[in-house]
């Protein structure tokens, strides 16, 4: 299972980028927009902050497919280490796809809600497919029936191309697509901390805490 951070926001990068064991970052234009800063110095700053071997995906925003390879190429090269371009599914994205197959450079096809249009993007030789779960509930869909779904059409058809369930709003529907095979999954920090919460655990960690104060104070084990 792979865990994600879908965020360009530096602080929660570089918490979590400490605290977990994150497999990099997501990011699309909207996301971008959020931290009202320059395009490259806040991509390389991401990127130095979660080194060259943690995936770094990065969307397009050129609308026709020779202007999507071209937008790729310059992320790719100035970016380096562990690059995908994001583009959205569609025709255009679909011959961006296959162009960039050849060049080596790995495509996450985004924007995806349906088994069929994951199951075209793979066949196109995306690396990644984005089914955007929450989006899919919000409309009273069941996003993690479509990402079971779209995780056991690949199965099948012995693809390679891998799942990265995106769009959550609940540590519950990432649990969830991680039972149903999903391999990995992009969240918030706030969905990040959530999947690692219980107040059972903080009633526990309170306990030992109480108990040993009870006999020895503030001492820590390298006191003794
Ligand atoms: C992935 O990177 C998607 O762009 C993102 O998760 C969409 O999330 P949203 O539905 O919360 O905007």
């Amino acid at each position: 299972m792979i865990y994600i951070l879908d965020t360009a926001d530096l602080r929660a990068i570089r918490h979590c980028n400490e605290f977990y064991p994150l497999g990099g970052v997501t990011t699309n234009p909207s996301i971008i927009a959020k931290e009202k800063r320059d395009f490259w110095p806040l991509l390389t700053e991401i990127r130095s902050i979660i080194g060259p071997d943690k995936m770094l995906h990065v969307q397009t925003v050129a609308t026709k497919a020779e202007d999507m390879v071209a937008e790729a190429k310059l992320l790719a090269e100035r970016l380096g280490g562990e690059f995908y371009v994001k583009i959205p599914i569609g025709e255009e994205g679909l011959r961006a796809t296959m162009m960039l197959k050849k060049e080596g450079i790995g495509v996450t096809m985004t924007a995806i809600f349906t088994p069929a249009q994951a199951l075209m993007a793979a066949m196109a030789g995306a690396s990644f497919v984005a089914p955007y779960l929450n989006r899919l509930d919000n409309i009273l869909g069941d996003g993690c029936a479509v990402v079971a779904e779209i995780v056991s059409q690949l199965e099948k058809h012995k693809s390679d191309c891998k799942v990265l369930a995106a769009s959550f709003k609940t540590a519950e529907q990432a649990h969830k697509c991680a039972s149903y095979g999903c391999h990995s999954v992009t969240v918030t920090e706030g969905v990040l901390k959530a999947l690692i919460s219980h107040p059972m655990t903080d009633a526990a960690i309170a306990g030992f805490e109480r108990d040993w104060i009870g006999l020895y104070g503030d001492k820590t084990i390298s006191d003794f």
